[in-house]
């Protein structure tokens, strides 16, 4: 195992926390969060940085935690659905460790969002067809960044969604 950093990404609530934990419980590695890392560094919750100092703000709290896990010794780093997106974010993590990708399918992510959106202020006062919606027009413009990942973990196949255990196992026997 040569790779020193790993980087999880993908669209919101697609489990990147719960992948990353187990990947770095299995490897002997540590596990960082960039949401959590800021809620910590800032004491303020992602939805009250949103609600009181507006999304730019928060993009630039999120690429600062990023260059400071940038590159971590045998780490394994969930990150926010959106941090590949901005700056040269998704570059710095592929010229420092392994960029993975979690792929699901549209219909798997928008009722994936709908159970955990009231944490995620970018689609918390969204439902129906404007939360499918948003989420369609949030993956159209985000998946040509996620799909330049190092690897890509199809977690929705034929209509049968990976168990979080299933997509540990994938990552661990894929990954060098
Ligand atoms: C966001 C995703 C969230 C969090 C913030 C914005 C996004 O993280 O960073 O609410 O723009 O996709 P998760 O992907 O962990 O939900």
């Amino acid at each position: 195992m040569d790779t020193q950093t790993i980087y999880i990404v993908g669209y919101m609530a697609a489990g990147k926390s719960q992948v990353a934990q187990g990947i770095a419980e299995q490897l002997g590695y540590t596990f960082w969060d960039t949401d959590l890392y800021l809620e910590n560094r800032f004491r303020l919750r992602v939805s009250d940085m949103f609600e009181k100092f507006g999304e730019s703000y928060f993009r630039e709290k999120e690429s600062m935690a990023l260059d400071e896990l940038l590159g971590s010794y045998q780490a394994v780093i969930a990150t926010g659905g959106g941090l590949p997106i901005y700056g040269d974010n998704l570059e710095k993590m592929l010229q420092s460790g392994k960029v993975i990708y979690l792929k699901y399918s549209l219909q798997d992510l928008i009722e994936r969002a709908e159970l955990c959106k009231r944490t995620r202020p970018r689609i918390a006062h969204l439902s129906g067809a404007d939360l499918s919606a948003k989420v369609q027009e949030d993956l159209h413009l985000r998946a040509p960044f996620y799909e330049k990942a190092h690897l890509t973990i199809e977690c929705s196949l034929e209509g049968i969604t990976l168990t979080t255990p299933q997509i540990i196992q994938e990552i661990i026997q894929k990954i060098d």
